[in-house]
Order: C-alpha cells, then structure tokens, then sequence
C-alpha cells in the first residue's frame, strides 16, 4: 500500500489508509479512518517522528461481535475497535460519546467519516472558557463526521500546542434533519486505548477537605467520576489521570485528563472484557437533554488532555504552564498577587467602619498590601439567613458606605476588596420580595434550602442583567479593586417555569453558559478588577472558573496540617499563583489544632499569601513574626508564584511535606519541609531536591555550599533536632561562584 503524507508543522495527514498524526518534540496523537469510515484510534503518548501504521487494530475473530451487514465479517466489529468517538445503539457495547433521541423515538446512532480541516491556533468555543492560542502556537485539526441516517454532523477538534505535551479536545453536533433532536449525552473527548496495566488518580473530596489524591488500579467494569450538583464541587474535580502502575512523582507515564467545565460532570473510566480502557469525559447526562432544532449545534465543553513520561511533577508542570499561558486570560495572570487581609474569621458578620479601619491600619503597618471586606457588608446581613441578592451597602454597619474605606486602603497605597454571592438570594431580602420567582425551584413544590439560600436562575436573562447592573453600580462607586465571588450551595430542583415540559434537562447546563455570560461581561467590562473564585472555599476549582479568574480561595479550611493536603492535591493541575492561602489564628476555626506560627506562614507562602485573623489580636512578637514572614514572602514572591513547583515528599503516603520552587533560570529556589507528627528517636529523612542545575554551586540558607549534583544525588537532612509536632524548614538556596 503506498503512503503519501501532506504535513503542516504539528499535523500530519497521510492517505492510504487515512491517518492524523498530531505531533510535537513531546507528543503523539494517532487516529485513522478504518473499513466502512469509523474513526479509529490508533496511539497516545510519547512523540515519534514517523507513524507507519502499526497500532491499526488487528483482525481478529471474535464472536458476538456484530459487523456491519454490507462487509459481513468476523473479525471487523465496533464492539473492539478503539475508536474516536463512540455512538449509541450499534455494535459498540462500551459506553457511548454520544447519545441522541430522533423523532421515531431510536437512540441509535453512528457517525462515520467525512472531512478535515486544519487552522492554525485555536478557534474559541462560543460561550465557553476555552484554552486559546496565537497562530504560531498551536494548530486545531476539526474532523468532520456524518450519521446519514439521522441526519447528523459531529465536528471533533483536536488542537495540539507546538510547545507542550498537550492536546485539547472538545465534539459539536449540529442537526441536518427537518425535525428537532434531543442530544442526552454528548462527552467532550471519548479515548480508547489497548494499554491497561494502569492506576486510576483522581481527586475526591468534602467541604474543607478537598481533592485528596486516591489513587487505585484499573480492573474490568465501569467507574465513574461525577458531580451532579450543578457545580464542579468539593466532592470531585472535574480531573482524573491515567498512570503507570509504578509511576512516581518523577517516573513512568501519566495521562491526565481535565474538563473546562463548572457545572455537574461526568468522567467515564471503562475498561472491557478485552482489557481495553476507555475514557470518557463531558458535561454529566444526568438530569441533562438539550434540543437541537433544525440546523442548530451543540457544543461540548473543552477537555485537556496532558502527556508526561516522567511522572506526575512533570504532568502538573504542564497544566500549570498550558493554565497560565493558554487559559487564565485576566491581565492578572502573569502579575505578582497582592498580599491580602481578609476580615471573615477577624470578625465574622460583626463589624462596624472604625473596627475596619483599625485592622486596615494595622495590616498596613505589617505590610500587606490588600484589604478583603467579606461577607455581612449588604443589605441587613449579621447572619448567613438574610439580605443575599440585596447588593446595597449595610449603612447600620457602615453609615457612610464603602468609600471611606476605599479611600483610606487607597490612601494606604493598599488595594480595596469586596465580596459577594451573586448566584445567590435569601428569602430574607428585597429581592426574594420581588422575584421570588427568580429561584431555581419547581413551584408548589418542596424545596430543599441550604445555609438559609436559595439559588438563582443565572439561565434567564434578566437575573444576570440585575446582577451586572448591581454589581457595577457598587464597583462604581466603591472604587473596587478586586472582587471575591463566592457560592456556597449547589443546585436542587433543577427547574425553570419559563421552559417548556420536555426542555427542563437543559436548566443546569443552561445556568452554567448563563453564569460564563455574566462572567464575560464583567471581566470584560471592568478588566482592571482582579477576580478571586470560591465556593465555600474550593467548591468549584476548575479550569473554567480560571478562565475568567486567575485565582481561588483554596478551602475554608485554614488549618496548617490539613492544608498540606489540600494544596498538594491541587498542585496536581492548578498553579500555585491561582492557589490562595492564608494565615490564620490558632486554635484553627475548623480543626481547633495548634500549629507554630512559622509552619502556617509556610504552608500559607507556598501558595497565594494572605492573613486571615485580626492583626489587633496579635502579640508583639507574633507581630514581629508576621512582618518577617511578609517581608520575606515579596523577596520570593516571584519565584514562588511563577517559579516551577516541584512535589518532593507526598502527605497521602508520610508523615511528612515537601515542595519546592525553583527559578526559570535554575539560579534561585526555595524549599519548605513539614514534619507532621514528631517522633521519639525518630529515624533520618533526606530532603532531596530537584530541578536544579546539577554544575551550579548553590549556597544554601546562606550558611553552606553544595552543587545541583549533590543536592539532586544527595540531599541533606531537613531537620536536625525534634522541636515537636507540626515543624517545618524552609530552605533558601542561591546560585554562588
Ligand atoms: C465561604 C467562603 O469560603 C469564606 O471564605 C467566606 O467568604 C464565607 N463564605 C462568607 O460567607
């Protein structure tokens, strides 16, 4: 068979039989067109130069293995072969990428193959966050495939970036027929692979402990990963990875897999009798139908898909790096982060202007640079039950607005913060006494409420516009310099009066293009304003938050030990710079634990610093300790932000953390160790670091030297003497002659 081959920079297309080889230095993504046009796939992984057909599957003879009936065979069947994009009803009895109901009431659908483009960059998907890239750095190759029989196209667009091991995927559905369709599930990227000997990773949780790292083997059968609350949520992150059975933090294979989505998802892990996996993710079917009118489209949400062959630092690595350069688009994303002082766990609901003014000066003379004025600050809000929806300033509390305190940050040279709940409403407001039905409810019906609220349609159109126009009005006129955007509950009775019967499955769905549509308007509007995501802490940490905004209160939780966890699960793929972390008093609000100063300051500067506490309850030591930690987080700040971050010892296997950061140029790092429990004799642990250039000589804390070879080899021992449970070390290493 002769094989010609037509090759843009990252895209080759050979004929005979048709084949894609999306390629970088780092990567490779096959699939080809088989008998009767299925889209195969062929081979992820490592990059080779050339691909010369050798993952086309065998022909093998199964049994009850359905063909189709023009090339009646038995060693061709849909129900082995790896393809791209799975469709129901047919021969394929693993789980369908696409599931949609026609008019006659069938399910059953099959795409094949029709065509391709190739652009350079990567086109936006309309009303969704998105990866994006310039020309030059990325190239998106659409394929265009057919279901004659229903009607349908399925457009999938891969685009690989030239300078990362990274492919996004997202599939559209677009309706050809002469009658309205209802698509029940459409997965953003559907992946089958022969490989098997394979751990499942993923990232589970609950509110104040969120993304732990679980980690377990692939067996037969079908696992799922999900949230159906209408939001990413703290029980599972929309991110799941594929690794070597032994894969290390520096070592072995790892394909990790995100959804660019903040509502219910879904990730489909199945591996078959035939021991061959397939991976799914997308937007959860559960609850979910959307019409497709006549010449109408559906577009899923974007998925990332990240290759590492040297284990999972490297898989992070990636992430961060796509996160930061292809996804965050705030003008912030790449700036150094203010060091805030949030007011909640200061004083909670009860505040009144001098109180404030009083922490803003003392914050000030401790050098943070930011002052959060959170929750309680609106309508008549001195508890959780009342006033959300009521954006207007609480002049019992604050008799002369939020200027004042605008001004006097302003006047500090410090930055002025505000939070809200948008996509919430009390009934205890004004705004529940005019649109009452504004709420997501199904009316004359029970109704289940959480932390007194209730949540608001963000589908419909004018909810949002009540809500651009409120907020704006208070950025406006308090002079806002940054916003934290919180939600603290998740959807229940799903349900709009104003849709008909059959389009209640698309509420959820639509609330989410709803909540991006405000988001885009807002960001657009005022992109000066820095935006901070939250949802009772990390309650909806994903990559489509991120798109809009380049940082996340990372869990409610502030306790030092539990956090160790916390911010090493979400190291897996968020950045350190979207990562906030704050400093707070002990005994901690939600563990009542008592950590060292110096270990929470650490923890905290590992990530986006902030304090969370009254400084006017501050000894004067601790203050003296809290202007050293801030004096010597701005001399690393940068580093530590946008510095590579490397995970060195894992708090799910040991009793003990350790991260460092290191500088682009490998001349200047950082480490930080955290021994958890302290034992009696206890025997020695090496710190060994890494990413360090192995001929430089570093000094180390100013008080040795060593060179990256030794470092790296060697290490040293991070604590010499036991100072009790919960001590910590931190290490400052320079590039000397
Ligand atoms: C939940 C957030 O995670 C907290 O930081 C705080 O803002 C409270 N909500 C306020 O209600």
């Amino acid at each position: 068979m002769t094989q010609t081959s037509t090759k843009s920079e990252l895209i080759e297309v050979s004929s005979n039989p048709l084949t894609f080889h999306l390629h970088n230095s780092q990567v490779s993504y096959v699939f080809g067109v088989e008998d009767e046009n299925v889209l195969a796939h062929h081979y992820y992984g490592n990059s080779v130069d050339h691909y010369s057909n050798l993952r086309r599957y065998p022909r093998l003879m199964r049994h009850f293995a359905p063909s189709p009936e023009e090339i009646e065979t038995r060693d061709f069947s849909l129900s082995t072969l790896p393809q791209e994009f799975p469709g129901a009803g047919g021969a394929d009895y693993r789980e369908p990428g696409i599931v949609v109901e026609f008019p006659n009431g069938s399910r059953t659908v099959n795409f094949t193959y029709d065509s391709y483009t190739i652009t350079d960059g990567k086109p936006q998907l309309a009303g969704l966050p998105a990866t994006f890239a310039q020309k030059d750095e990325a190239q998106t190759l659409t394929v265009k495939l057919v279901e004659n029989d229903a009607h349908l196209e399925l457009y999938l667009s891969y685009t690989i970036f030239r300078d990362l091991p990274v492919i996004t995927r997202s599939a559209r559905v677009k309706n050809l027929g002469q009658q309205p369709v209802q698509v029940q599930r459409l997965a953003s990227f559907s992946l089958d692979s022969p490989d098997n000997e394979l751990n499942l990773l993923q990232l589970n949780g609950r509110y104040a402990q969120e993304r732990n790292v679980t980690v377990e083997p692939l067996n037969t059968g079908i696992k799922i990963l999900d949230s159906k609350r209408g939001a990413s949520g703290h029980t599972q992150n929309p991110f799941c990875a594929l690794i070597d059975r032994h894969a290390t933090e520096f070592s072995g294979e790892a394909f990790g897999f995100c959804l660019i989505y903040s509502g219910s998802h879904k990730s489909i892990i199945q591996m078959d009798g035939y021991n061959q996996v397939r991976i799914q993710m997308g937007i959860n079917d559960q609850n979910f139908e959307w019409w497709l009118e006549p010449q109408k489209s559906f577009q899923s949400p974007e998925a990332v898909l990240v290759h590492s062959d040297q284990g999972l630092n490297s898989m992070s690595q990636s992430f961060h790096d796509l996160f930061l350069n292809h996804l965050m688009k705030s003008k912030y994303s790449h700036q150094a982060r203010p060091i805030l002082l949030n007011n909640w766990e200061a004083t909670y609901f009860n505040f009144d202007e001098k109180q404030l003014q009083d922490i803003i000066s003392s914050s000030h003379d401790l050098g943070i640079e930011m002052f959060v004025l959170d929750d309680g600050w609106f309508g008549e809000r001195d508890a959780p039950d009342s006033s959300l929806g009521d954006w207007v300033v609480d002049r019992k509390k604050l008799p002369n607005g939020l200027k004042p305190l605008s001004d006097y940050c302003h006047s500090l040279d410090m930055k002025f913060v505000l939070w809200f709940e948008p996509e919430m409403i009390s009934v205890k407001s004004k705004l529940y006494e005019d649109h009452p039905d504004w709420v997501l409810e199904i009316p004359g019906q029970r109704r289940s409420i959480d932390r007194s609220q209730f949540v608001l349609n963000l589908g419909r159109a004018e909810v949002r516009d009540y809500l651009l126009d409120r907020m704006s009005y208070i950025i406006d006129h308090a002079d806002l310099d940054y916003i934290k955007w919180d939600m603290n509950r998740n959807m229940t009775e799903v349900y709009d009066a104003k849709l008909s019967a059959s389009e209640q499955g698309e509420v959820s769905h639509r609330y989410i293009l709803g909540l991006y549509n405000l988001l885009e308007r807002l960001t657009d509007k005022y992109p000066d304003i820095l935006f901070e995501s939250c949802s009772g802490g990390g309650g909806r940490y994903d990559a489509g938050m991120l798109y809009y905004m380049p940082q996340t209160w990372t869990s409610d939780n502030t306790d030092a030990i539990a956090r160790l966890k916390i911010q090493y699960g979400t190291s897996l793929l968020y950045p350190v710079v979207s990562m906030g972390a704050h400093v707070s008093a002990v005994p901690n609000e939600q563990t009542g634990r008592m950590t060292p100063l110096r270990t929470r300051g650490l923890v905290a500067s590992s990530g986006n610093l902030g304090y969370e506490l009254n400084p006017l309850n501050l000894l004067e030591n601790e203050r003296q300790e809290v202007k050293l930690q801030i004096k010597w987080y701005k001399a690393h700040r940068h580093l530590i932000q946008f510095g590579k971050f490397y995970r060195l010892q894992n708090p799910f296997e040991t009793m003990r953390t350790a991260w460092m950061f290191v500088s682009d140029d490998k001349k200047a790092a950082v480490a930080m160790y955290f021994n958890i429990f302290s034992e009696a004799s206890s025997p020695l642990h090496m710190l060994i670091f890494v990413g360090l250039d192995p001929s430089q000589k570093y000094s180390i804390n100013g008080e040795y030297t060593a060179y990256g070879s030794e470092l790296m080899q060697i290490g040293i021992y991070p604590l010499t003497q036991n100072d009790g449970d919960f001590d910590s070390a931190v290490f400052e290493l320079k590039a000397v002659e």
